[in-house]
């Protein structure tokens, strides 16, 4: 692998023990993957930073980096297992709390931005088109190389950690045009018009596709919130890292992105049928979840909307990022939602929180992640329906 002088140094410890350390980290993973060289990285997004994921191992790791080493590029830190604030009142265990606080203080140390979101381009982590990052968590990475035209691999915690420390990453995966190439075509033949039809169509193609790369035709004018929707679904019953949708996403915008031997999917009313019989629920509804990824300011208003002057039968958890939080306070949003008795969590999500002890049974959610992953987390059955449905819901308890 071709390094340059500085990457030697690097290598060599003339950068002091921390940096080798995690110089070899870069070097052995471009080795496994055949990267020709490194490459220079913008920023970060560290994903390993909820403490249910990293238990002591990794907050020991990080804890021992933090020591003496800095980051030299941007770094936000994904979400994380607790609300900074309302841990307490939420009901999360102290313990864990407390290795939780210690985790994100040790990044904290080393320069990371504690935006503790997986929605990081909505918190001011916004990459331009064509560049290299190093971006951890499934829904972020896929929207970074999809919508923004970034790009990333699928980093976890030491790797991106290593990216931070030193800079850089291997020249290898979709940093390189070879693998950013559409290996199915495919044709949506129904209309999409909510975040949870975008979710269901791709919870259907992940499945199908694995971690290859789908090119969609007959979408039109999706929103910001259902590409979001889209991409965590896609990389959550498949492991897509990277979609394209002709006309819309900046790398099919103009030019044909398939490969030569392209296959092809349809996604069409019997498709779509075929996910909501998955995830269907009857009868009562413990809580309802909404915010998987993180919601955005457009959807805590429309959240408001739905919610203003009503009151909830079952529980409802909004998770958002906290800056997003601010600003819905100042725009009167949480007061609105809070008064319908909906929490509004921040900085977590069921997923990355400890499974709490409520005797939830069934679950409604807008979310496609939400709907495959709280089945074996949290021991519930899920339903899979669009926004209104899920209010609707949650205000008569079933
Ligand atoms: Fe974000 Fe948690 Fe969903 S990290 S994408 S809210 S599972």
């Amino acid at each position: 692998m071709y390094l340059t002088d500085k990457e030697k140094k690097m290598l060599n410890g003339d950068f002091g023990e921390i940096v080798q350390k995690n110089m070899k980290v870069l070097v052995a993973l471009g080795e496994i993957y055949g990267a020709e060289k490194m490459i220079e990285i913008k920023n970060v997004h560290s994903p390993g930073v909820s403490y249910r994921v990293t238990g002591d191992a990794g907050l020991n790791y990080v804890k021992e980096a933090s020591i003496n080493g800095y980051f030299i590029t941007p770094v936000t830190l994904n979400t994380i297992g607790i609300d900074v604030e309302d841990w307490e009142k939420i009901g999360f265990p102290a313990d864990f709390s407390q290795k939780q606080v210690e985790l994100v203080d040790a990044y904290k140390k080393m320069g990371a931005f504690c935006t503790n979101t997986c929605t990081p381009y909505l918190v001011g982590n916004l990459p331009r088109f064509g560049e290299h990052i190093a971006w951890g968590e499934s829904s972020a990475i896929v929207f970074a190389n999809s919508v923004i035209g970034a790009r990333t691999n699928r980093e976890g915690g030491p790797s991106a950690l290593a990216a931070a420390i030193t800079g850089r990453v291997p020249a290898y995966g979709y940093h390189l045009d070879e693998n950013r190439k559409g290996t199915h075509l495919v044709e949506v033949e129904i209309a999409l018009e909510s975040d949870c039809d975008y979710a269901a169509l791709g919870y259907y193609i992940g499945q199908k596709v694995g971690k290859r790369v789908p090119v969609f035709r007959g979408i039109k004018n999706p929103t910001i919130d259902n590409l979001k929707a889209l991409g965590a679904a896609l990389a959550s019953s498949g492991a897509v890292a990277l979609y394209h949708i002709e006309n819309v996403t900046p790398e099919a915008l103009k030019e044909n992105v398939l490969e030569d031997n392209y296959e092809i999917l349809v996604f069409a009313q019997e498709e779509f049928n075929q996910v909501s019989e998955k995830f269907s629920i009857k009868g009562k509804v413990d809580i309802v979840v909404v915010g998987c990824p993180h919601c955005s300011i457009e959807e805590m208003k429309k959240i408001s909307e739905l919610l203003s002057g009503k009151k909830l039968k079952s529980d409802m958890w909004v998770c958002t990022s906290r800056q997003i939080k601010v600003l819905s306070d100042t725009m009167g949003y949480t007061e609105i939602i809070e008064k319908s008795g909906a929490e509004i969590i921040c900085d977590t999500c069921p997923v990355l929180s400890p499974t709490l002890d409520r005797g939830y049974k069934q679950v409604v959610t807008n979310s496609g992640k939400l709907a495959h992953y709280m089945p074996g987390l949290w021991d519930v059955k899920t339903a899979l329906i669009q926004l209104e449905d899920c209010i609707q819901a949650g205000i008569d308890g079933e």
